[in-house]
This record gives structure tokens, C-alpha cells and sequence, in this order.
């Protein structure tokens, strides 16, 4: 991780107020109606969006699942989500704080979801965060509470081709991103098979990974 978490929080906090204003890039648009797509929650999943930040993902997944809940490091974002929940009137949402590799949440995920976020840790740092995610409780049918969430949806930066440096769509200072291959290979070693790789920019992307199920168990 380039800047500490306290780092990263204090940043967002800073521009919490003018963030959503400001995510008007196409591609931005584009990666987050793909994440929203492929989490395809049902009316009987929770949903856990992770640097959920000013809740973009968190509130349009609401509608169709049953429960959202939304964790980020920074207060200041935090608050912004909580306001347009109570706006809106959405009332199956919860947000409060958590990090990716604790994310403070000890109930079933059945999806987990998260955009433009994990590319602030390094890639080891993903690692764990996927391994973490991969080990929450996805409430299966029969109770086993290690099978992982059924659905895992990473929209972010990552890099399809070698970057250009004189066109990067990340802040080198404080911005971490994974070759799509290094995501790929973070999840299929947490028990995952990659079901969808979206190309939305040769720096922006969404992999869809879905729990394996093989005949007499699952991962
Ligand atoms: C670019 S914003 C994306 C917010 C939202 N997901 C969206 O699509 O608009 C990145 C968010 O990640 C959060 N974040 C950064 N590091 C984090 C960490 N280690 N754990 C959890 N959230 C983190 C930031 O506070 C910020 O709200």
C-alpha cells in the first residue's frame, strides 16, 4: 500500500462531499453499471459492497436484494452513503466502517461486490482481502459455513496491457493496481472460477468470479 489506510480514509473524507460529481467519467459509468449487472442479487441475498464509499454500488443493488451492507474506511464517505440512503428512502441498507482484509461484518454475504477500491492495497494486500472475502460465511444451503460467498464481482482499475505512463488512468503516487491476470489467479487459488472478465478501458475492469461447486462439495 503505497499511503496507510488513516491515509487513504483522511483523503476520501477530505472530498466526500464533491466525489460524486466528480465520477463522471465514462468509464467509471460503464464499471459500475457492469458491476451492478453481474451481482444480480436476488430478493433473498445480502449483498456486501466493500469500499463501498458514497454507497454508488451499495444503493442500486438495494432495490433487488434483501439486505446491502456497505463497508469503507472513511467516516467522511461513510456519511455521504448514510445521506442518500435516508434520501431515497432506502431502508435494507446498512454501512459502517470496515476495511478489505476486515471488513467487520460477521453475517452471510452471498454476493460481495466492490468498485474503484482495491487497487489502493498492494497486490499481497489483495490477496488477503480476496482470501478474506473468500472465507466469509455465503450461506449456503446446507449450513457450512466456509463456503464462501456464491458471487464475488471486482470492478477497478487493472491493467489488461502494460500501462502508459503518460496516460495512466490511476495516481501512480497513491494508486496500486493488479495486471488482470494477477486478479484472475488471486481468485481461482481462493476457490473461484472466473466466469466473466469485462474490458470496459485497457486500464479498467470487471472479473465476475463465482464459488466452484464440484459433485460432493463446495470450495
Ligand atoms: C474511488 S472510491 C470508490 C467508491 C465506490 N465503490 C464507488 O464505486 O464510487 C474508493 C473507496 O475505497 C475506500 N477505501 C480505500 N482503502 C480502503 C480499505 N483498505 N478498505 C476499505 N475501503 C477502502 C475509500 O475510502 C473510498 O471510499
Amino acid at each position: 500500500m503505497k499511503k496507510s489506510i488513516a491515509d487513504h480514509a483522511a483523503r476520501f473524507s477530505e472530498i466526500a462531499a464533491d466525489y460524486d460529481d466528480e465520477q463522471n467519467s465514462e468509464e467509471y459509468e460503464a464499471c459500475a453499471s457492469l458491476v451492478i449487472q453481474r451481482a444480480a442479487p436476488t430478493d433473498t441475498d445480502t449483498v456486501l459492497d466493500l469500499g463501498t464509499g458514497t454507497g454508488a454500488i451499495a444503493l442500486a443493488l438495494a432495490a433487488d436484494a434483501e439486505r446491502v451492507v456497505g463497508r469503507d474506511v472513511s467516516e467522511g464517505m461513510l456519511e455521504q452513503a448514510e445521506q442518500k440512503a435516508a434520501d431515497a428512502g432506502i431502508e435494507n441498507v446498512a454501512f459502517d466502517y470496515g476495511e478489505f482484509r476486515d471488513p467487520q461484518y460477521d453475517g452471510v454475504a452471498h454476493v460481495v461486490t466492490s468498485n474503484f477500491a482495491l487497487h489502493h492495497l498492494a497486490d499481497d494486500e489483495k490477496r488477503e482481502a480476496i482470501e478474506t472475502w473468500a472465507a466469509l460465511d455465503g450461506g449456503s444451503a446446507d449450513g457450512d459455513e466456509s463456503a464462501g460467498p456464491r458471487r464475488i464481482v471486482l470492478g477497478d482499475v487493472m491493467f489488461f496491457e502494460e500501462p502508459d505512463p503518460s496516460d495512466p488512468f490511476y495516481s501512480p503516487e497513491v494508486d496500486d493496481p493488479a495486471t488482470v491476470g494477477s486478479l484472475v489467479e488471486m481468485f481461482t487459488s481462493a476457490g473461484y472460477a472466473v466466469t466473466h472478465v469485462d474490458r470496459v478501458h485497457d486500464q479498467v475492469g470487471v472479473i465476475t468470479a463465482e464459488r466452484v461447486v464440484t459433485a460432493d462439495r463446495e470450495t
